[in-house]
């Protein structure tokens, strides 16, 4: 599908599987609640799980959303894997937002997103485009493969350079990660002058549904059921194996590797494609290890975890 179809299906109130940095997205009008509602229902997402708007730029975020000092700070790192929740304005639905009174808006860095939400002319609610709980999509075949009836089309954007899902920031009234993501929280402390917190997984978990439905345990889970080595564990013989350098995979192993040169950009964009092919293999167990938990690593051993079910 091009451009100018994709548009005009989502102004007919369709679906379309829309490429973004991180990873694919199932994108409806934003402004049309009955459009975002079929989002919820082909995806099989629960509704109180709320959805990022996607704006081509700046002053269409400002068209959803109020921006605060910090917002405007943040505002400096879009287009880019960054989401920020921020008080939402009347035109968003409250199908977006679950009911909240605040709304998720990102820019992507993405030619075809921001193409395509500028020939639609309307921001555009998108999840994941998985079904709810499994591996995120980082390809059009992989879209294809989990929502490919849902869909009006695809937009084709080869692989996602990114391959982990954006950041999503709270910045007031103190900066807090609800998820971590493509923007590291180095880069954001700095865009801020300030230090910025993670939330705790387990209170997040346990605060869900209300704070960030997204994150909770078991969610990015491939159909096999996948466990963490542990600190000085020898990689088992009976399982698929997700390494990160591979520097100690036994031969013969059904292995991957996420970064051969331990390079965490690279294992980040290598991590959902690489968990769905050890899955395809219908092994009894997949077994992955922990990457270095700093920069990019933090959201990596984010999806790792939830993918393991651990909160
Ligand atoms: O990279 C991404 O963010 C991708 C691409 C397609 O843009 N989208 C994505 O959407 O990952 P989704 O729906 O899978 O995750 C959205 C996350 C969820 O964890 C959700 O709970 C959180 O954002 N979220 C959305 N609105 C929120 C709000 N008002 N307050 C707190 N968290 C919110
Ligand atoms: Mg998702």
């Amino acid at each position: 599908m091009n451009v100018a179809a994709a548009a005009d299906a989502i102004r007919r109130g369709l679906l379309v599987g829309m490429p973004t940095e991180t990873v694919y997205g199932l994108a409806a009008n934003a402004l049309d609640a009955r459009a975002v509602l079929s989002v919820f229902e082909a995806k099989g997402r629960p509704r109180f799980d709320p959805l990022i708007v996607h704006c081509a730029d700046v002053a269409m975020a400002r068209t959803v959303a109020h921006f605060s000092p910090r917002a405007e700070r943040l505002a400096a790192l879009w287009p880019g894997p960054l989401t920020l929740v921020l008080p939402r304005l009347p035109c968003i639905p409250d199908a977006v937002t679950a009911g909240l009174d605040s709304v998720a808006v990102r820019i992507p860095d993405h030619p075809l997103a921001l193409a395509l939400i500028r020939a639609a002319g309307v921001p555009l609610a998108a999840p994941s485009a998985n079904r709810f709980g499994r591996i995120s999509p980082t390809t059009a075949t992989h879209v294809a493969e989990q929502l490919g009836e849902a869909v009006a089309g695809i937009l084709d954007g080869g692989p996602c350079r990114i391959g982990v899902e954006s950041t999503v920031l709270r910045p007031d009234p103190s900066p807090i990660v609800l998820r971590p993501g493509g923007v590291t929280r180095e880069q954001l402390a700095q865009a801020l002058g300030e230090p910025v917190a993670l939330a705790d997984r387990n209170a997040r978990s346990a605060a869900l549904p209300q704070e960030a439905p997204g994150m909770l345990a078991s969610h990015y889970a491939p159909r096999a059921p996948l466990r963490l080595r542990a600190a000085g564990e020898a990689w088992p013989a009976d399982a698929a194996l997700l390494a990160f350098t591979g520097a100690d995979l036994p031969s013969g192993a059904v292995s991957a590797v996420l970064s051969r040169t331990g390079d965490l950009p690279e294992a980040a964009a290598n991590l959902f494609a690489l968990l769905r092919r050890l899955d395809a293999t219908a092994p009894r167990a997949i077994v992955a290890e922990l990457v270095p938990d700093s920069g990019l690593g933090e959201a990596i051993n984010d999806r790792l975890r939830r993918a393991a079910g651990l909160g």
